[in-house]
């Protein structure tokens, strides 16, 4: 039975030649990869499951009953994961975040949190740790987090509207229990707190609006993010895509807001704050953001390496194939500066810029070979 569960993973998968490592490679400066970008940013999946089954990542008719899950043995132990976290923040990485499917559904992840937690920077500053998740165990779980060294959270939701929020979530999961979760984290010091909304034309767009008078002023952050082409099987098309400049514009009508300058090369989010009676921002009603990775791609200054659940490092969230740092982990004989030397080496060999490829070319040329990997697989 698990033989056939491992042949399918590999098959869907299919794992990329590790780099030959030049002899006497200099690793004393941080790598830039093809385009001259740095790596700063690393995205660890610590489970390919999720509680919930939102039609745009992973969407009910595929993630059945008899989808094929990674079996308990192929994932990174939490051991496995901290040292080659280790290895990346020797590369230049200063924020870890913790994603899934859904994190808080590994068993003993505040484990895992508190060994993070004590990695530290080559000039011994601690990491920006935080995680990712749809809130629905947050309200059990926040304190517990926090006490492990978690900074900060990301919560997705969508909506709400109870009826909106169980439609997209499609497990019936109520509104009521996620907003519970961000109060806890508020209440635990979990912040800056950010919530992403997903915004599906036709789905969720008239739900802009109360989203952003709900969280106005009270110190979260919304971010409204443009519905993507990730993964094969959402059945993504275009006419379902809310432009950002939308979003702003409906924004607007009802609440004026000013564009506010990134707080950090390769940001994601384009920020903008409300305004006050003079048009200028009032930091105390805050800001929202917009991700807009279909109509702005934000590629040029990518920083993000992905690692998914059984250890392969995806350079673009868009990728179809991973390098498998598993194998390595688990070879007696790999020392940690054999390790960074792959990753340095990896990270000098990229190219990956998806997103601005398909916005120039459409999404074939961009597309390289093979299936694209779920964004359950390899994190958000
Ligand atoms: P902060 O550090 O809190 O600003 O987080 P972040 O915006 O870097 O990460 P988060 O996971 O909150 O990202 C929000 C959303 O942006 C994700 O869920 C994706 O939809 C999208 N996103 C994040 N990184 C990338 C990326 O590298 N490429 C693309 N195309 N989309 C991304
Ligand atoms: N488009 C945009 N964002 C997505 N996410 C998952 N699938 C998609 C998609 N197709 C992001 C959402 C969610 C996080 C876990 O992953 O931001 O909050
Ligand atoms: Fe789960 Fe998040 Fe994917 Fe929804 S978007 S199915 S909550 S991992
Ligand atoms: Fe980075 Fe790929 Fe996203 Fe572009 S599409 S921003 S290269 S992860």
């Amino acid at each position: 039975m698990s033989e056939r569960v491992i042949a399918l993973v590999d098959q869907r998968h299919p794992s990329l030649p590790l780099p030959a490592l030049p002899s006497g490679q200099d690793l004393s400066a941080l790598p830039l990869d093809g385009l001259r970008r740095p790596l700063t940013d690393l995205r660890i999946s610590v489970t390919d499951r999720c509680n919930f089954r939102c039609s745009y990542c992973m969407p009910k008719e595929v993630f059945d009953k008899d989808y094929a899950y990674l079996p308990h043995s192929q994932l990174l132990s939490f051991e496995e994961i901290t040292r080659i976290a280790g290895v990346f923040v020797g590369q230049g990485v200063r924020k870890i975040r913790l994603t899934g499917g859904e994190p808080l559904l590994r068993k003993n992840i505040e484990i895992l949190i508190e060994q993070l937690a004590a990695l530290r920077t080559p000039d011994g500053q601690p990491l920006d740790l935080t995680l990712t998740t749809n809130g629905s165990l947050l309200a059990r779980k926040a304190q517990s987090l926090k006490n492990a060294g978690l900074q900060r959270v990301t919560v997705s939701l969508d909506g709400l509207d109870d009826t909106v929020f169980r439609r997209m979530n499609d497990v019936d999961f109520p509104v009521a229990d996620v907003l519970e979760g961000i109060a806890a984290a508020q209440a635990a010091g979990l912040g800056p707190i950010k919530v992403n909304m997903v915004v599906k034309r036709g789905t969720n767009e008239h739900e802009i609006l109360p989203m952003a008078r709900h969280f106005r002023g009270t110190g979260i952050v919304l971010r409204f993010i443009e519905y993507m082409d990730v993964g094969a099987t959402n059945g993504w098309c275009m006419d379902e895509v809310l432009p950002s400049a939308d979003v702003i514009r409906r924004l607007q009508t009802e609440l004026p807001l000013v564009q506010l300058d990134p707080s950090a090369p390769g940001e994601t989010a384009e920020r903008w704050g409300y305004a006050n009676a003079k048009g200028q921002h009032d930091p105390a009603l805050g800001e929202v953001g917009v991700i807009s990775s279909v109509t702005q791609a934000f590629c040029g200054d990518c920083n993000r390496a992905r690692l998914s659940t059984e250890g392969r490092l995806y350079l673009c969230l868009f990728a179809s194939q991973g390098y498998d740092l598993r194998q390595l982990l688990r070879d007696p004989a790999q020392t940690d500066t054999q390790l960074a030397a792959t990753v340095h080496a990896i990270w000098r060999g990229r190219t990956d810029q998806y997103s601005r490829l398909r916005s120039l070319h459409g999404p074939d040329t961009a597309s390289g070979p093979g299936r694209r990997v779920e964004m359950s697989y390899i994190g958000g």
